[in-house]
């Protein structure tokens, strides 16, 4: 939902087409990947939180293709473990307030996100 990494470039090598656009060899094209992980032609609500969506897996915050993210699988790797430990530990998060973001061209995350739980029996 939240793609750290918003956006980067491609030029394009030859003359081609994207939607309908004319994008002609050396064009710079900016891809947006936190676009992409809200497109309502590919997730159903879209803008909604729901890491059980049949088609999650879609999401395209490490990128895809030649130059996919080679650090993705360490990235799911380190965040499989903390939630694994965080769940064990703690129950019912819930957000007390509305998260912080700080404001950059192409990257995107919080700054504080203010958060209550229990602890797990
Ligand atoms: C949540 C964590 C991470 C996110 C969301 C993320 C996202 C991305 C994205 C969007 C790209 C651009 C791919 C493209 O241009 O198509 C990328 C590239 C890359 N990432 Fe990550 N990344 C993460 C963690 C990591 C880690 C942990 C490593 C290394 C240990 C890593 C190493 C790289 C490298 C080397 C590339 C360049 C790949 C290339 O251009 O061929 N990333 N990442």
């Amino acid at each position: 939902m939240d793609a750290p990494i918003q956006c980067l470039f491609r030029r394009a090598t030859r003359d081609t087409e994207i939607g309908g656009v004319a994008v002609p060899s050396g064009t710079i094209v900016q891809l947006m990947w936190g676009g992409a992980n809200r497109d309502p032609a590919i997730f159903e609500n879209s803008d909604g939180f729901d890491p059980a969506r049949p088609n999650a897996r879609r999401h395209v915050a490490f990128s895809f293709g030649p130059h996919v993210c080679v650090g993705n699988q360490l990235a799911r790797g380190e965040l499989r473990i903390g939630f694994n430990l965080l769940l064990r530990r703690m129950k019912n998060f819930r957000l007390l307030k509305e998260p912080e973001y700080f404001s950059h061209p192409f990257a995107y995350g919080v700054t504080a996100l203010h958060v209550g739980f229990e602890h797990a029996a």
